[in-house]
This record gives structure tokens, sequence and C-alpha cells, in this order.
């Protein structure tokens, strides 16, 4: 698929269905015995690369791994950056809301503006996490306790 080069600025920029056809791959690898609800996600990062995870679960059920957790393995592994676009499907293929936890998660590794996909239309991290606790709340306790 194509992929941006840089941050994408608009949601016209990103072509939603190469990425969720990305995420529908990782789909295909999930590990659900379990559920047997395999999720798949994609994203594009701040370099044009694109990351993608499936769920793995786990015997002992709360070990489970969300679809995120292994796409930001994958970010990270990949040389890092920050994700300006999202995507997430179902095993039928249809887009599917991050659970919370894993809004949080995205949002740690979000650049500004970030977009999803999602089942109410392209929204931002913002949007979907608001006043989101996050990185910036640990600085500024520090700051001020010095
Ligand atoms: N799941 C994800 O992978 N991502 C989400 O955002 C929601 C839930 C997985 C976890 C579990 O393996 C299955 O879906 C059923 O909850």
């Amino acid at each position: 698929m194509s992929s941006a080069s840089e941050s994408p600025s608009s949601a016209s920029a990103i072509d939603w269905d190469a990425l969720r056809s990305v995420a529908t791959a990782a789909m295909g690898k999930a590990y659900a015995p379990y559920s047997k609800y395999p999720v798949g996600a994609a994203a594009i990062a701040t370099d044009g690369r694109i990351v993608s995870g499936c769920n793995i679960e786990n015997a002992s059920y709360g070990v489970t791994l969300c679809a995120e957790c292994s796409l930001v393995t994958d970010l990270i592994m990949g040389g890092g950056g920050r994700l300006v676009a999202f995507t997430c499907v179902d095993g039928n293929g249809n887009v599917l809301m991050p659970c919370g936890r894993c809004r949080q998660l995205l949002f740690e590794h979000s650049d500004a503006g970030m977009l999803l996909e999602t089942v109410s239309g392209i929204r931002t991290i913002d949007q979907v996490l608001p006043d989101a606790f996050g990185p910036r709340q640990l600085d500024e306790y520090k700051a001020d306790s010095e």
C-alpha cells in the first residue's frame, strides 16, 4: 500500500481502506482460542511506516494482550516514532472501537492530532480520550515539587 511519507495532516490524506486491509490481515494472525474474537489493528507512524498487531490471549485470561499492545510493540521494535493514523477491526473486518485501556496505550504513543477510524467516523485521539492523563502530568508534578 502507499503510505504517508510524512505526518498526514488530514483524514483525507490517509488511505483508510488500505490501512484497514493491513488490520484485517493482522486479525488473521490473532491467537484468540478463548474468546474466539480475533482483533487486528494497523497504524501509520510519523515516518510513514505501517505497524500492526493482533490480540494474543492467555489461559490466565487477564494476561491477554489486545491487538493494540502488539501494534505498539511493532512500533517500538521497528524504531519508535509516533502514531498518526489508526484503525482496528473485528473478526468480520468491521471497525472496532479500541477499549478504554488501549485508548490510554495509544495516547502515550500518539502524535498530536492522531486520527482514528471509529464506529462514529474519523476522530482524534483527544476526542476518544478527553482530558487524558499522560506524561505531561508527571512532568508538571515533578516541576511543582522542585
Ligand atoms: N480486544 C482487543 O484486542 N482490542 C480491543 O480494543 C478490544 C478487545 C480483544 C481482547 C480479547 O482477546 C478479545 O478482544 C475479546 O475481548
